[in-house]
């Protein structure tokens, strides 16, 4: 089962994010620091920047088929009910809250998309958070919440959110949702940095 995640459509600031953390060290995988380090500091990021608008203009990965196969009905439940209800007893807030209803991510405030995404990979991004071996989320957020996570309640919600499509689960329609998401892309920085309060993107796109 594939432990890489999958990045098409991921929010461009939040790839931005993880090369830049990979490259500096903040973020340890024996594949990418090593890809992400041959960059040095001094190309300005310009050459991250490029990759990072690269995949986020990709179309979105949410239509993936589920390589985790079908979650059975009490893990299905579990994982959905954790994802958008959380667990007070547990102290777990609901991933939805910043990772959305379905799945979509939050591109201005680099939240990234979990939709579609790899089951093995998100479940070895929350061990790896709370173990301490991924330590770049911002203010710890990442950590704080994985270390209240059962492993049982990892698998359940990841395999929840693999089959997740916002197209269809937030129930606007894709066409909708595609004006939605193009919203969202106007909104947050698809250009490089130094450009920003420049005109909007146009609202149609080639995609
Ligand atoms: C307060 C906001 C917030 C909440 C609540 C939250 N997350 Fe996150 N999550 C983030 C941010 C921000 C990141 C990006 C961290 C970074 O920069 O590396 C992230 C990253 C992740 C990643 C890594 C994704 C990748 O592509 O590598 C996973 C997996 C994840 N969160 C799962 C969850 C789950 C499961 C829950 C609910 C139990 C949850 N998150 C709740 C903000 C949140």
């Amino acid at each position: 089962m594939p432990t890489y995640p999958n990045l098409a459509g991921q929010g461009y600031g939040y790839i931005l994010k993880q090369l830049q953390d990979f490259r500096d060290g903040k973020r340890v995988s024996s594949i990418m620091s090593a890809m992400a380090m041959t960059i040095p500091a001094s190309a300005g990021n310009q050459d991250l920047k490029d990759i990072a608008a690269y995949f986020h203009q990709m179309k979105p990965m949410w239509s993936a088929p589920g390589l985790a196969g079908t979650p059975t009905d009490a893990q299905r439940q579990l994982g959905k009910s954790l994802y958008i209800l959380g667990d007070h007893t547990d102290r777990i807030p609901a991933c939805a809250a910043c990772h959305g209803l379905a799945g979509e991510g939050n591109g201005p405030m680099a939240v990234p998309s979990l939709a579609g995404q790899n089951t093995a990979y998100i479940v070895a991004q929350l061990q790896q958070f709370a173990s301490g071996k991924r330590n770049n989320s911002t203010g710890h957020v990442m950590h704080t919440i994985a270390r209240r996570l059962t492993a049982k309640q990892m698998s359940a919600i990841a395999a929840y959110v693999e089959h997740l499509d916002p197209e269809t689960t937030l129930g606007v329609g894709p066409k909708d949702f595609k004006q939605y998401i193009r919203a969202m892309q106007t909104m947050h920085d698809k250009k490089p940095a130094g450009t920003k309060g420049s005109s909007p993107a146009p609202a149609s796109s080639s995609q």
